[in-house]
């Protein structure tokens, strides 16, 4: 599965060297991530459902976790090795020569995931390579780095798969996923890392109408507003891994950030190019003012237009628009009977009051999708959390048919 060699030399570090990327994302938005990291100009290598393998270098692990909308984590690979005990996985992580990257006063988290017979737990694996990394820096400094479950210092991560593993330096820290502008969440948020590949599953470009029914914290909103206005979804975030290392060049991360915003101004700021309408709505005020908030915070508040009301009132701009709902889709059965009914609204509400545009609709019951009495012209597979998703689309002909799904 990761067909590339590490090209670390084992005891040093050199800066200059081309290295490899793993960005790890949520099952189902490897071809997003792909799109975005292509977008950019990287040669992209092996492509997963749950990630893609880049070639880079330091540099290109900035510009990354800066602009990749669709990715969880930017992996650094260290070291891949055979390894068929905890005794082995030691040795081979106390090769490396840590010293040279990560300096005794920095905090460290080991994360790990494991599928392999020769140990027993995750949490013994990753304390294993938290030994050896520590031990090896107080070998060499005198001192030894703090260690513990906080993602916000240096985070390594293991995967170890039979007989085989992969030695990661999460060049993100905290997933990058977390923008950091929803401040107030509200019931059941959709990663805006999910809420972005919906985005661009959809094509949306910014130029025509968009609505959003149905906002929650407005996180669809944010990222197609985020999207529209080619503003850098890592604006926010003034924490990465990558700025623990000893190699982190302070003075690039500035300039990458400024270009970022100049950008930025030029496409989406007050004065400059303004999208078409974003139209987001929520039957609930306090989902609606926490959309609000989360907007303002993420810098695109101005681009979009809030209101309280049911959906089916919600305004819908003139012309050929997006309309991208994410109704819940319950667990429980009473739950369920009455969600069977808002389904069977909203396709009533496509038909009657959004001809000429493109529905869409993100849920993770099929059966309840069924109830919108339209006809799908697109499924997409999405994972959310564990959850098979779909989102449906529809092409809102005038006087669209009801029928076959
Ligand atoms: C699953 S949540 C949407 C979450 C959102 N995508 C996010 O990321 O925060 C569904 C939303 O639909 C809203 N809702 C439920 N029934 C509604 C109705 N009849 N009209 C408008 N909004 C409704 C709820 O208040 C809730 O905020």
């Amino acid at each position: 599965m990761f067909l590339f060699q590490c090209l670390l030399r084992v005891g040093g570090w050199d800066r200059e060297r081309v290295i490899f990327f793993f960005f790890s994302c949520s099952p189902g938005l490897g071809e997003y991530v792909g799109g975005g990291v292509g977008g950019w100009g990287y040669a992209v290598g092996d492509c997963h459902s749950t990630g893609v393998e880049v070639r880079g270098s330091e540099v290109d692990a900035m510009r990354l976790n800066l602009h990749l909308r669709t990715a969880n984590n930017v992996l650094f690979l260290l070291k891949q090795f055979e390894c068929v005990s905890p005794e082995e996985l030691y040795r081979n992580v106390s090769e490396l020569a840590w010293e040279d990257m990560i300096s005794p006063d920095e905090y460290l988290s080991v994360v790990g995931k494991i599928d392999s017979e020769f140990v027993d737990n995750s949490m013994f694996a990753n304390l294993k390579v938290k030994d050896a990394i520590v031990d090896r820096i107080a070998g060499k400094c005198g001192r030894r780095p703090d260690s513990g479950k906080e993602r916000d210092g240096i985070v390594v991560q293991l995967y170890w798969k039979d007989k085989r593993c992969w030695l990661y330096l999460n060049t993100s820290g905290v997933k990058i996923s977390d923008r950091m502008y929803r401040k107030m969440p509200h019931s059941a948020p959709l990663r805006e890392s999910l809420a972005a590949a919906i985005i661009m599953a959809t094509g949306y470009n910014g130029t025509g109408p968009l609505v959003c029914p149905m906002c929650g914290s407005g996180t669809l909103a944010i990222e197609a507003a985020l999207i529209a206005s080619e503003r850098a979804p890592g604006l926010l975030r003034s924490n990465y891994g990558f700025m623990h290392t000893k190699y982190f060049d302070e003075a690039k991360w500035r300039q990458m950030r400024s270009e970022a915003l100049k950008a930025n101004k030029e496409r989406g700021g007050k004065a400059a190019f303004r999208p078409g309408r974003i139209v987001v709505s929520d039957i609930d005020a306090e989902a609606v003012e926490a959309a609000r908030k989360n907007a303002t915070t993420a810098g695109v508040g101005h681009l979009i237009e809030f209101d309280i009301c049911d959906f089916a009132e919600t305004a819908i701009p003139e012309g050929a628009g997006i309309i991208v709902m994410n109704p819940e889709y319950g667990l429980r059965l009473g739950e369920i009977a009455e969600l069977e009914e808002t389904y069977k609204r909203i396709g009533d509400f496509f038909k009657k009051r959004c001809s000429g545009y493109t529905g869409y609709i993100f849920t993770g019951n099929p059966g309840l999708g069924k109830k919108v009495g339209l006809r799908t012209s697109r499924r997409f597979e999405f994972y959310n959390a564990s959850i098979e998703c779909r989102l449906l689309k529809y092409e809102l002909y005038a006087g669209s048919k009801k029928g076959q799904h």
